[in-house]
């Protein structure tokens, strides 16, 4: 008996195959195994004892073939089910795109590629001498007031060698001198990276921000190439079909002298860009050119600035919050 009972319940295929075998076997009226305990009585009593065991032995034997049973099948439906419902539509897969500060800082680079310009990379760390000093900031500048500046401490214990201060570069200027004390003029470079400034973060401000820094350095470079190259520049990013003007308005950087600040005609108004100027001799000084021999001019815009006027983006933080919904617009 138990062994045929176990055969059919190993047998069945679906549920109700498998009721059937459980009212064969198991029913509590007529099943196979009742029959047996009704039996019992006509056993000699000698042999009761035994034969009661037995029964028992086999009972709980069908209870358990019955359980593995329900369970196999119910299992197994289940797993059919999820992996071969093939009436599903289909999960459009996410394709991801590049950042677009990435795509304004590739479109810049592209732009002034074409307008013989290098781009190079500089250190985000840096010393005094880099980002102030031979920049013609001397010690007493407010832009080296220590809460103007991310200094770093640790990094100062870790590098044996540093002789000043480091800190995370406030501007892109820093690549400028590390440009010029490694190559004799001509030099004809922009440089594009991240610079750090403890601003508080709002709509326009954030303290991790990217500048465009351009160089050019040779014999009898003037004001009135700044202002082509960066007409040219704004005409190619900007422009379309539409002319493009550039407005300088005077300013001071302890670096350029004269200095100006750049804005671009932009919807009817102006749209600031950021500084510029004529490479200050004090700098060309600094990196051991002869500014007798040679000048050059200096720009540095903000990356951000330009992307956020392209797109129409009014809140800088949204670019770094990392929230899809908003960039993959772009
Ligand atoms: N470095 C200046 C800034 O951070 C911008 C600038 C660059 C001005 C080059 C003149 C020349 O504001």
């Amino acid at each position: 008996l138990a062994a045929e009972a176990q055969a059919q319940f190993t047998a069945a295929t679906d549920s109700a195959a498998l009721e059937v075998a459980r009212v064969a076997y198991l029913g509590a009226k007529a099943g196979k195994l009742r029959l047996a305990q009704k039996g019992l009585g006509k056993v000699d009593s000698g042999d009761k004892p035994a034969a009661g065991k037995r029964f028992n032995e086999v009972k709980t034997l069908l209870e358990a073939e019955f359980e593995s049973a329900q369970e196999r099948l119910t299992s197994g439906k289940s797993a059919v089910g999820e992996a071969f419902d093939v009436t599903l539509p289909g999960r459009r897969r996410r394709i991801g795109h590049l950042h677009p500060i990435t795509q304004t800082i590739r479109s810049m680079k592209e732009i002034m590629g074409r307008l013989g310009f290098t781009a190079v990379e500089g250190p985000e760390i840096e010393d005094e001498w880099h980002n102030f000093e031979a920049l013609n900031i001397p010690l007493v500048h407010p832009a080296r007031d220590p809460l103007d500046n991310f200094y770093l401490e640790s990094a100062q214990k870790l590098v044996a060698e540093a002789t000043s201060p480091l800190l995370l570069r406030s501007q892109t200027s820093t690549v400028q001198i590390r440009v010029m004390e490694a190559t004799p003029p001509p030099v004809r470079i922009i440089s594009l990276g991240r610079v750090y400034r403890p601003d508080t973060a709002d709509a326009t401000h954030y303290p991790m921000f990217h500048q465009i820094e351009g160089l050019l350095v040779d014999r009898g470079v003037t004001m009135a190439d700044l202002k082509s190259v960066l007409r040219l520049f704004c005409q190619s990013y900007f422009g379309g079909d539409d002319e493009v003007h550039i407005r300088f308005r005077p300013s001071f950087f302890p670096f350029t002298e004269p200095s100006v600040e750049v804005d671009m005609n932009w919807q009817g108004g102006w749209m600031e860009m950021g500084g510029a100027g004529m490479v200050d001799p004090n700098v060309l000084r600094a990196v051991g050119y002869d500014p007798e021999e040679v000048t050059g001019f200096a720009f540095g815009l903000g990356v951000e600035r330009v992307c956020m006027r392209q797109h129409g983006i009014t809140d800088i933080r949204a670019l770094y919050q990392n929230d899809v919904r908003f960039l993959e617009q772009f």
